[in-house]
Parts: C-alpha cells; structure tokens; sequence
C-alpha cells in the first residue's frame, strides 16, 4: 500500500528510481513522484495516474540529482491528484511515507498556527512540516526527524531528504515495512527487497521502530528508543527474471502457469517422499497440546483459511476458529490459555493481520504463520512460520500464493491430525501421495484454459455471476467469485450450494451464469441437486468437475470442464485453478487492467 524507494547514488539517481517504482506499483497506482536534489535545492515531478504519466512528465521535463526518493500511491487521504502525490516537500525537507500518520489533524492544526502552510489533503505533510519546524528551531536533520518520530500516531514508513544534504538520507518505519539496500559506495531504501533488486542483493530489514540515517558509505541504525543498533545483512534472492513476466501477457496468467511448479517447491519444504510423511519446522510448543484453533487472515488468505478449518476439524479433530483480521481484532473474542493462533499472509505485512497477530500474541495465543515473504513482519513477529515457495507474486489478484497456501495448510492439518493421535501414519501415507501428485495434475488443468477462455466470453456479457460449492469447495466458490469481482469488475458471489434455497436462488435466470464447483466427493450428489435447482429455473450452469463427474451430469449444463479425478482432499487446490482462469480472460474480454485492477493493492499496508 504504497511503495517507496531512495537512492544516495553515485550518479544521477531518476532513472533508477523510476525503474524501483516499476516494481513497487504493484503497491498503488494512484499517483507517482520523485524528488531530488538539484544544487543542494529540492525539486521534484509528480504525476495523477499511474507510473507512465510520471515517465511522460519526466521526458517533458527531466530531474537530475545523486540523492532522491519516489514514490507510488494508494490514497488514503486526500484524492488521487497530483498536489495530493509523495514527495510532499518544503524548502527544507521532502518526505515520501507509505501509511498513515492517525494524528495529522492536530499536528497541522499546532503547524498551522506557527504558519506553516500546506498544499495537499494528506497526512504526510504533517511529517514534512513538523521535520521542518524543528528544523527551523535549529535542530540538525537528524535530530529533527528523531524529535518528530516521537510525535506520530499510526503507521508509517518513510524516506526522507534534506536541501543542502547531498550525502544524507533518513528511513524510519512503523507498522509499514521498509528496507535498507547496501551498495558500493551507494545506498538505497525501499518498501521491500523486490524494489532493490535492480539495485543490489544486499538488504537489511528494518525493525519496526527502527530508523536509520544513511549516506554514501553506509547505515547507522537506531532504535525507537534511539539506541544505535546492529541488524543482519542479508542476501537478497529475488532476481530480475522473478519479477518479469517472462513472456506473457500479464503478470497474472505467468504467476497462474507457474503454479505447477511452485506447488511442487513448496511440497518439497514439507514432505518425505520416501517415508509419506510430512515435516514441519520445529515449534517453540508442543503441537499435541493445542486444544483449539485461530486462523486469521484476509482476503483470498482468508479463504484458504476457510478450506483449512475442514481440513482441520476433520484430520486433527479440534475445533477451529476461523476470522477475518479487521474483525477478529476488535471483537474481543476470548482466547484459550496455551492457544494457538495461525495467521496466513502472502505479503506477511497486511496491516489487519498483523494487528490481529499482536492481539492474539498479546492474549497469550502461540502464534504461527503461513507467510510467502521469508522476512516480512508477520514472519518475524511469529514463533514459527510455514513459508510457501511462490515466489515473488505482483499481479494484484493472488493465484499462486494462495495454492500455495492451501498447499502448506493441508500439510499442516495432516501433521496436526498426526500430533493429535487422530490419523495413523497408512492414513498420513495415503494424504501425502496425493498432495504429490497436485503439481502433475495441476499442469492437466491448465490444459483446460483454451476452452475457460471461450466461456469467459459468456460471462464477460454478464452482470451478475453466482458460484457455488459445498465443503472445501464452498470457499473456492467464494474464492472464484473474489477473483472475478476484482479483476472484470463483474458482480459475483460464492454461496455454499445447500443456501441457494435460502434467497439466492431469487436471483437465478438465464442472464446470470452459475459456475458449480463439484468434483465426485462424498457432498457430491448434494451439489448435483443444487445444481439442478438451478437448471430447473432457466440458470446457466458452468459445470466444474472431474471426468465422471461430467460423465454423469454434464449433459445437464450449458458448458462442463472436466478435471482430473484426484482425492478430494486436494481436489480445492485444483479448483482454484479454473476460477482463476476463467476472472482472467473475462477480464481480457472486458479490456481492464488485470495486473493492475482499479482502487485496489497488492500489500494492504493500512487498517
Ligand atoms: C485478492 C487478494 C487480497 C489479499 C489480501 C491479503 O486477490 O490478493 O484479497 O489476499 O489483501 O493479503 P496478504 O495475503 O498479503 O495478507
């Protein structure tokens, strides 16, 4: 949600964070800005829109200067217009903050009245001129910036220069993620290692709390407190070619292709192929000893947490809590001494869920993690965390993040049903094969897109699109019906087949598509009945299923893809795959902007 970037640098420094904002847009595309130092003077070039119309402005008028930050927004506060675009800037300072600062009101009220004026909507320009008045009380750079951050409410990363200061840059963050990249004789900030990766490979992750003052030959590093501190340098492994789209279309189609692959990678952190059982990292406690379950997450995270809690009750045979992160926080549920809480992210920093995971820590809960994001906040404020092997995701729709997901929470439900003496290892054996075998016949369904593409002509005519499940397909259902919203901009909604009955089924006719997602489980022939309900009254059924599924009812729908058979336990994490699919190419039909859907972003870094 917003990403930042800066660069002290040996040579003009636009280009480079130009090319750093390329790669965090997947963070906000709202409005995009740098500034420099021009002379010792501070300039900048702010665009309304995405990154192309900055590009255009720069070409029109280009920005030199060896220090400068940028910027990518996702309005918070204030419009999406250009006075409203990072930097915010005065003579002195210019400030780029990826957050929100809860207590500008009143600091621009006490700015105000000193005479400061500002010139946007925001909240960020409380950083800048409070930055400002103790800089004009005489405070030096450093000291001024150590003095405001003691003021600020709410969440913030930042990245900060100073006119006159060639060899001087500030990062702090709070809540929001920021990292310091290590150069030879140059030194970078950025929102994550991804936007360095042009850059260097070598990154520091700040603490929350942390800031750190940065000039040509390094990083001094404080902590809230200010005490100087140390923080680990590592290697960053995110190459060039992982953030490309390597020949296709849009980053969402390679990141649905790559799924084969990055299932199997993260199977191969989990499995022994050769005993059929599974591994997990070692844990601060002991797994036999939980007694009740808490998944939290948010978004299509969530819904893998939903498909986790029947893997979970049925395997492990413990209650599970599940909940999104906005709620679960301020809902005050109360919590088990020696609980357990999951929380799974792809980002590993969506401001909800880590709230939630500082809630759920602070009411006694072990806290475990499914993070995609090795050294995100989630994964550092965890006591263990399950990494999903995805790779870097940048298409705003998640697709493989959440197969992996599913991926890693299917093995956790197994080893939980292990720990808890509630499956016996020929059971465990029979699991593990056939999460083996999801990467093959994940590429099978791929075959499918050729036909999911000639459907989605069909549901690119419509207005309204029902999907529906039953068991671990219901929160495929909603899942599908997620994708397709953010995307196409079509209205869908996921029901669980047995409710249509209950209301919904009022809106079935032959203008609203219906996708059932039905392989032959044991809730099977159940879902074949809602389906007919839906056929009885002139709906259009796309029939997701299995081969003899289709064989058996295939001829009932307007249109059937059929599956692989595989073992039902894994059977969601095919699914996943035809729905995703299926919002792809409506969204191509329909001309939006799939990478990049409007009002939304990839790292929901506000509350
Ligand atoms: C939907 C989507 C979002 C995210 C949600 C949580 O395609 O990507 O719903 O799943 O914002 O993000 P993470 O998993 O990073 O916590």
């Amino acid at each position: 949600m917003c990403g930042i970037i800066g660069i002290i640098g040996k040579q003009d420094v636009t280009q480079h964070l130009v090319d750093g904002l390329k790669r965090l847009e997947y963070r906000g595309y709202d409005s995009a800005g740098v500034a420099t130092l021009i002379n010792g003077a501070i300039e900048r070039r702010r665009a309304e829109g995405k990154l192309e119309n900055l590009v255009r402005a720069l070409e029109a008028k280009p920005l030199a200067g060896d220090v400068g930050i940028g910027h990518t927004r996702w309005a918070t506060h204030g419009i999406p217009n250009e006075a409203n675009a990072h930097p915010h800037a005065t003579a002195k300072v210019a400030v780029v903050h990826n957050g929100i600062i809860e207590n500008f009101q009143e600091l621009k009220a006490e700015l105000t009245a000193k005479g400061h004026v500002f010139a946007s909507d925001t909240d960020t320009e409380a950083v800048v001129h409070l930055i400002t008045a103790y800089m004009d009380e005489g405070l030096s750079p450093k000291d001024a910036v150590a003095a405001s951050l003691k003021r600020f409410d709410g969440a913030f990363a930042l990245a900060i220069i100073f006119a006159g200061h060639h060899d001087l840059m500030i990062g702090a963050r709070r809540g929001s993620p920021l990292a310091v990249g290590l150069g030879d004789g140059e030194m970078f900030l950025g929102s994550d290692a991804i936007a360095l990766s042009r850059l260097t490979n070598r990154v520091m992750y700040l603490e929350d709390g942390d800031w750190a003052v940065l000039d040509k030959s390094g990083v001094e590093v404080f902590t809230e407190a200010g005490e100087a501190v140390e923080r680990p340098v590592r290697i960053s492994d995110f190459s060039d070619a992982a953030v490309g789209k390597g020949g296709y279309a849009h980053f969402m189609l390679k990141e649905i292709y790559e799924q084969p692959q990055v299932i199997g990678d993260t199977l191969t952190g989990f499995i022994n192929p050769a005993l059929r059982t599974i591994t997990l990292p070692d844990l601060p406690f002991d797994l036999s000893t939980v007694t009740r379950l808490t998944l939290i997450a948010c978004g299509t995270s969530f819904y893998a947490c939903q498909v986790a809690r029947y893997w979970i009750e049925k395997l492990a045979r413990i209650p599970v809590e599940i909940d999104v992160a906005s709620e679960f926080r301020y809902r005050d549920a109360p919590m088990v001494a020696g609980g357990a809480a999951l929380f799974v992210s792809q980002s590993g920093e969506t401001a909800d869920t880590l709230a939630a995971l500082r809630h759920a820590k602070a009411h006694g809960q072990h806290i475990l993690s499914v993070v995609n994001v090795a050294q995100s906040t989630i994964a550092r404020e965890s006591d263990a965390t399950f990494l999903t092997y995805a790779g870097p995701e940048v298409g705003v729709a998640s697709t493989k993040a959440f197969t992996t997901q599913l991926v890693v929470l299917a093995c956790f439900a197994i080893a939980l049903g292990r720990a808890k003496g509630a499956i016996d290892h020929e059971r465990e054996a029979q699991l593990v094969e056939a999460l083996v075998e999801v990467p093959a016949r994940a590429s099978e369904v791929l075959n499918h897109d050729g036909r999911l593409k000639e459907l989605a002509h069909e549901v690119a005519k419509a207005r309204d699109v029902l999907y529906l499940g039953r068991g671990t397909n219901y929160p495929i259902a909603m899942e599908g019906a997620l994708k397709l919203k953010e995307i196409t901009y079509i209205h869908a909604e996921g029901y669980a087949a047995g409710e249509m009955k209950h209301g919904p089924i009022a809106l079935i006719d032959k203008n609203v598509p219906v996708i059932v997602i039905a392989p032959t489980d044991e809730l099977f022939e159940k879902t074949a009945s809602n389906m007919q309900e839906v056929i009885a009254r002139g709906g259009r059924v796309i029939f997701l299923s299995d081969v003899p599924g289709a064989a058996k009812l295939g001829n009932l729908a307007a249109a059937t893809i059929a599956l692989p058979q595989v073992d039902p336990f894994v059977a969601p994490i095919l699914y996943a795959i035809p729905v995703q699919l299926l919002a792809y190419h409506t969204a191509c039909i329909k001309g939006t902007d799939v990478d990049q859907p409007r009002n939304l972003a990839k790292s929901v870094t506000v509350e």
